[in-house]
């Protein structure tokens, strides 16, 4: 058998299943004892408990146990998924999960559980409609203007697809989509959708996303609301089939063919995460065929969890695009009347894993363009 650490570094998502199910029994951490502080503290007031605040406590206690049987599900899943799909034995898995458990537990890999868990929402359930329709319709729009019987013979490139549900509704519209992600977190939850026995029927699971942070709340029955879901159920594609395929790993390195292989590729909160902007403009160019098209949309929150080596306004993102060889469909002013409007560049308000009983929102300013590869 190979060494553990041999297996750590083929197989990262191994590592990241071993890290959901900490949730259940962490989940209280990232709080701190700021939450506890009135019980135990000698000075406690009375009064806090007309108000109702041990419930308080106790529904948290309810909703992280709630949440924690589809992180259980997760790691069904991915056990599963790596069992039948690597080299990784069940030796090697029950290894791991018993060994590197618990000292990884820490406030990042749960705030990265955290925000697996608001994806289900915006991406899989009806509750997250709205927030989809925003950022999805602009990129579906203009993909719908192909007349659908040509559409099977068209290659779409998703990169960093998240929980995969735009590569998902872009394959629905009858392209043949790839969704290629990296983080074995995202990648754990999509396959919890994917596995014909975790996830059977729409509306089958629940989850209590906004819980966590007690800012911002109008009351307790918003906070530890539970959203159902999926609101469909996405299966993937076999390899020569249309339809959707999922590649896992780094976009900028994995196999994803051949240069010159996709009609268009789509970004959607992406480019913002890229360490090297220049290298991911290079490769959306390297990848698209001469003629293909990029339709991006997103802000540029330069991700310092990445460490971004670059840091571009928008206008030296527009002339980075212009050196790799994109222009920009319609001029980047979005004036040229030629066009149809939706083409044209433009700025989309938009919302992203927002809470929507929440007393606060976040606005993206984010932009939309649609590029051709020269
Ligand atoms: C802000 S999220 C957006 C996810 C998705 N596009 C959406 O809108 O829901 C950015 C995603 O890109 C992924 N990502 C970042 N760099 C990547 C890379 N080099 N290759 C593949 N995925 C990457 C991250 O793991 C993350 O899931």
């Amino acid at each position: 058998m190979r060494s553990l650490l041999s297996i750590l570094n083929l197989m990262p998502d191994i590592l990241i299943a071993c890290l959901f199910p900490c949730y259940a029994f962490s989940g209280f951490s990232p709080f701190g004892s700021h939450i506890w502080w009135p019980i135990f503290h000698p000075n406690f007031h009375c009064g806090l408990f007309t108000i109702g605040y041990p419930k308080k406590l106790d529904r948290l206690t309810e909703i992280i146990e709630l949440n924690g049987k589809v992180t259980d599900g997760i790691v069904t899943a991915m056990k599963r998924s790596y069992t039948l799909d690597s080299s990784a034995s069940w030796d090697a898995w029950l290894a791991l999960s018993s060994t590197y458990k618990e000292p990884l537990i820490d406030s990042r890999c749960l705030s990265r559980i955290r925000e697996v868990l608001k994806h289900f929402v915006r991406d899989w359930s009806d509750a997250g409609l709205s927030e989809r329709t925003v950022i999805f319709e602009p990129i579906l729009s203009v993909l719908s203007m192909l007349s659908s019987s040509s559409r099977a013979h068209k290659r779409v490139l998703v990169p960093g697809s998240g929980l995969c549900r735009l590569a998902y509704d872009i394959s629905t519209l009858g392209y043949d989509t790839t969704a290629c992600e990296l983080s074995g977190y995202m990648n754990g939850a999509f396959r919890f959708l994917l596995d014909p026995e975790t996830t059977t029927t729409t509306s089958q699971h629940e989850v209590h996303p906004y819980g966590h942070w007690w800012s911002h709340s109008r009351n307790i029955v918003d906070l530890f609301r539970g959203v159902r879901f999926p609101d469909v159920i996405p299966r993937l594609a076999m390899d020569a089939e249309v339809g959707l395929h999922l590649k896992e790993g780094d976009f900028l390195t994995l196999e994803l063919g051949t240069p010159n292989s996709y009609d268009y590729v789509v970004t959607l909160f992406f480019i913002d995460t890229s360490v090297n902007i220049l290298s991911t403009l290079e490769r959306i160019h390297t990848l698209l065929k001469p003629g293909g098209i990029w339709i991006n949309l997103g802000p540029l929150l330069w991700c310092s969890d990445a460490q971004a080596r670059l840091e571009l306004s928008l206008e030296e993102v527009f002339e980075a695009m212009g050196a790799v060889g994109f222009v920009i469909v319609g001029g980047t002013d979005g004036n040229d009347d030629d066009e149809p409007d939706c083409m044209k560049r433009r700025s989309i308000s938009c919302e992203y894993t927002h809470d929507e009983q929440a007393m606060m929102r976040w606005i993206y300013e984010a932009e939309f363009w649609v590029a051709k590869k020269v």
